[in-house]
């Protein structure tokens, strides 16, 4: 049984997945189901925020088949590799500043060929600057200013009326808060600065103390 319930995004025998664009390669340890000539790659909620936010529900997915999208903290892959199997036609510009982990990353991702590794800072979009404008931002780098890393990041490269996923990790931000406050302080940051917060998306039981954002970027210039 398979069901597209997103653009290339699938559940298959009741696990999500995506189609892999890359046959007979695994990225991290994830399940691979075969069908129709096809490989579906099983997208493991508890490895990829992503995946825990659509099964708690997301109703709107900003990435497309054609999005053009920036990664913020793009790790060892896990993530960003069901993100460029979604965006088969776009384009994936993956920042990590840990050079170790981006090694994995350039490992797992060998063959994907839409994932254009950077090895910079987010909290420096000039040391990037030549990137193209994008569709969508999603950001996962679990910093205690991770609202401003997208805001900083948005104005130089998100599309008016573009997209914006973050993944805010409270914990990151203040351990002695109670985490529905620093998502409400959180939430009035990227409000206040041309982000129209659309989902708020509890991520428990997949992660504790976490939220995803699905935002769009109204600021207009
Ligand atoms: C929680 S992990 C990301 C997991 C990944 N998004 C996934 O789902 O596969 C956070 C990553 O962000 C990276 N990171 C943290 N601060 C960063 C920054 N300022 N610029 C770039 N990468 C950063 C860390 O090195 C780490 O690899």
């Amino acid at each position: 049984m398979i069901k597209e319930i997103f653009e290339n995004v699938y559940i298959v025998d009741d696990k999500l997945a995506t189609k892999s664009t890359v046959k007979g390669k695994k990225v991290y340890d994830e399940k691979i189901i075969k069908l129709d000539n096809e490989e579906y790659r099983v997208w493991n909620p508890y490895k990829s925020k992503l995946a825990a936010a659509i099964l708690k529900g997301l109703k709107t997915l900003p990435i497309k088949r054609n999005s053009k999208i920036l990664y913020l903290g793009a790790s060892a892959g896990t993530t960003p590799s069901h993100v460029a199997d979604i965006a088969d036609k776009g384009i994936v510009y993956a920042v990590e500043y840990s050079p170790r982990i981006m090694r994995e990353m350039l490992d797992a991702c060998e063959g994907r060929k839409n994932i254009i590794p950077i090895l910079g800072d987010a909290n420096k979009p000039q040391e990037y600057s030549d990137i193209e404008m994008v569709d969508v931002i999603y950001e996962d780098v679990a910093q205690p200013n991770q609202a401003e890393i997208l805001i900083k990041n948005a104005k130089w490269f998100l599309k008016k009326d573009g997209y914006a996923m973050i993944a805010i990790k409270a914990r990151s931000i203040d351990v002695t808060k109670d985490p529905k406050e620093i998502f409400k302080e959180q939430k009035n940051i990227l409000e206040n600065s041309g982000f129209k917060v659309l989902e708020e998306i509890d991520i428990e039981p997949y992660e504790k103390d976490h939220i995803m954002f699905v935002c769009k970027w109204i600021r207009d210039y």
